[in-house]
């Protein structure tokens, strides 16, 4: 007798704020306000993903990041599993492509990717049955960060719609401020680039935003969001700013350059001293905590999501949090 297979349910992926529609958002965005209150309680365990299993495959540094899906996924009680490049096979040679197949035998339902490769999300979706949720490719994409972001400005600021961020830094290399400027779009709100021509290439307007090379600029944000030089994607020996010093006195974020009201985010690790001061790190204008803290209940709102919400619905997805 033929076996008679179910067809397997549509797999739902995380890849780039382009798979995203503003409904999607707003229901991410409530349902991670929805696990909230899970993270005050004294047993933060909720049976939600009991059975699920979650990979988190990660060929580039992290802390938080990684900290956060595997927390997430704990917290949901979902199985967890993570492999770093170091150490793995892939130290002797296994592709991507390879190791994606390996661990998509163990059955996973998630497989979290981080990559240097632009694409490596995809195609870690492309050969295996899994879920798959970009935890950052190269420069292009880091969906959940943007989406932590617009999470913790709408708890600071108390709307999505309507803000204005200055996004201040090594542009050029950041998948976090593609991700963002994309994300604010989405949602109604708008960026400004501001950095060096060279952080900073006129090109970048394409993303849909505008662009400074004067700091100046920031006046006018609601949110200053810092982000750091990246120097793991500059190629050896190539320079874009003549000193780190230099950089910091021209667009080094200083008590001083903070206006009263405005409230300021870094997606980490933070450079003291070059990107922003100590001092504006250590204020209660940053927010730099917040994030972290929203980094996991949206991330369990992002697992939570993919695996129990069948198809995008406007209504918030309802989380039992007795
Ligand atoms: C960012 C990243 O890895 O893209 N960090 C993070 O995920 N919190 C930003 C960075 O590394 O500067």
């Amino acid at each position: 007798m033929s076996e008679v297979r179910a067809p397997a349910p549509p797999r739902r992926h995380l890849l780039s704020i382009a798979d995203l529609t503003r409904a999607d958002v707003e229901r991410l965005l409530d349902t991670a306000s929805g696990l909230a209150g899970s993270l005050d309680r004294e047993v933060k365990r909720l049976p939600t993903l009991r059975g699920r299993t979650v990979v988190h495959l990660f060929y580039e540094s992290s802390t938080r990041t990684l900290a956060s899906f595997e927390l997430a996924a704990k917290r949901l009680s979902a199985d967890t599993m993570s492999l770093r490049a170091a150490g793995s096979s892939v130290d002797k040679g296994e592709s991507l492509k390879d190791t994606a197949l390996t661990l998509a035998a163990y059955g996973p339902d998630v497989i979290v990717v981080r990559h240097p490769a632009i694409g490596a999300a995809q195609l870690v979706a492309h050969v295996t049955d899994a879920h798959v949720v970009n935890a950052g490719d190269g420069k292009h994409q880091h969906p959940t960060q943007a989406l932590l972001d617009l999470y913790t400005v709408r708890e600071a600021l108390g709307r999505l719609d309507g803000i204005h961020v200055a996004v201040v830094g090594d542009v050029l290399h950041s998948r976090v401020a593609r991700s963002l400027v994309q994300a604010l779009r989405l949602v109604g709100s708008s960026a400004t680039l501001v950095g060096p021509p060279t952080l900073v290439p006129p090109e970048l307007a394409a993303l849909g935003c505008s662009i400074s090379h004067d700091l100046r600029a920031i006046a006018d944000a609601d949110v200053v969001y810092v982000l750091r030089m990246q120097r793991e994607r500059m190629g050896p020996g190539e320079t874009f700013v003549p000193s780190l010093r230099e950089y910091s006195a021209l667009y080094g974020i200083t008590p001083e350059r903070v206006r009263p009201g405005q409230v300021v985010l870094h997606p980490g690790p933070m450079n003291r001293g070059v990107e922003i001061d100590p001092r504006v790190a250590d204020s209660s204008a940053a927010l730099v905590t917040d994030q972290v803290r929203a980094g996991l209940v949206v991330r369990m709102a992002i697992l939570y999501d993919l695996l129990t919400v069948p198809a995008p619905v406007s209504e918030p997805a309802r989380v039992e949090v007795a």
